[in-house]
């Protein structure tokens, strides 16, 4: 089962080239200072001046150095050596003070014995994770008593579906590990790299029980009938910034969110 991680890491340090020139990051309007942050997260993040962060899942960066630029102290990790290159050489570029770790999720605690204001985690990440037991935990013993975890994730509903949105393909539930292999990426379609990918769908039973097992006490949660992502087949803007899934429209949740506090 170990050898997933192999595999992701392999097809997330090819898409790194890919996804710093797409549209989709849209890096030069970040570089110049655009923050890559989305009214959903930053709602629950509150004032994060001076507080310190885990960021998991963190790619090449870009969320980490909003953040720091809102005068937070982050600590970002990922499992891909080359979004964490990427990720450095921007912070030294940028001239920020954000750190990085390039880790498995789990492993995070084997990395730093630091704890952490908040833990956050955003859009495309538990998917990759196998087991929701131990990520929660790594959350908590991240957290100073107080501290909270903030989560904002795409619907275990939108991967249901095929890349078309036109038939249920796979279950709501956590019932197997998810195979795939394509062309290109969400960022730009048309690269020209293969990703194998090994996946997991997390029903939001398990994931709010994971974190109310790890200690963790739900505060807000929140679902949403649209993504601040153009990332899917067959979306339209129906307003600035808000994508659908053209046949399905408002029918199905897109994004959920949360907050939870360490005891
Ligand atoms: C879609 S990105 C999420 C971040 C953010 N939404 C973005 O698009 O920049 C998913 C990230 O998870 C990382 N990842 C996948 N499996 C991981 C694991 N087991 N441990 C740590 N990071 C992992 C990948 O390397 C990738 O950078």
């Amino acid at each position: 089962m170990k050898n997933y991680i192999e595999i992701n890491r392999n097809t997330w340090n090819n898409k790194v080239a890919v996804h710093v020139d797409s549209n989709f990051y849209d890096n030069e309007s970040f570089i110049k200072g655009k923050s890559t942050l989305n009214n959903i997260e930053l709602e629950l993040l509150g004032n994060v001046k001076d507080k310190s962060i885990l960021h998991l899942q963190c790619h090449f960066g870009q969320d980490t150095m909003s953040l720091a630029r809102m005068g937070a102290q982050v600590t970002g990790i990922d499992l891909s050596d080359k979004a964490i290159a990427k990720a450095q050489e921007l912070n030294l570029q940028l001239g920020l003070n954000s750190q990085y770790i390039c880790c498995d999720v789990y492993e995070t605690r084997q990395h730093t014995n630091e704890l952490f204001d908040i833990v956050f985690s955003s859009y495309g990440t538990i998917g990759w994770l196998p087991d929701l037991d131990i990520w929660a935990k790594v959350i908590s013993d991240s957290l100073k008593p107080n501290g909270i975890f903030v989560f904002a994730e795409f619907h275990p509903v939108v991967w249901m579906f095929d890349n078309d949105f036109k038939e249920v393909f796979y279950s709501y539930f956590n019932t197997e590990e998810i195979i795939e292999e394509e062309q290109g990426t969400y960022a730009d379609r048309n690269a020209n790299i293969e990703a194998k990918t090994i996946t997991w769908n997390h029903s939001l039973t398990e994931v709010l029980n994971s974190l109310i097992n790890n200690g963790l006490t739900i505060e807000i949660f929140n679902e949403y009938d649209y993504s601040p992502y153009t990332c899917f087949n067959n979306v339209e803007e129906f307003e600035t910034n808000k994508f659908r899934i053209k046949n399905l429209g408002n029918k199905i949740p897109m994004v959920y969110s949360l907050r939870a506090r360490k005891k």
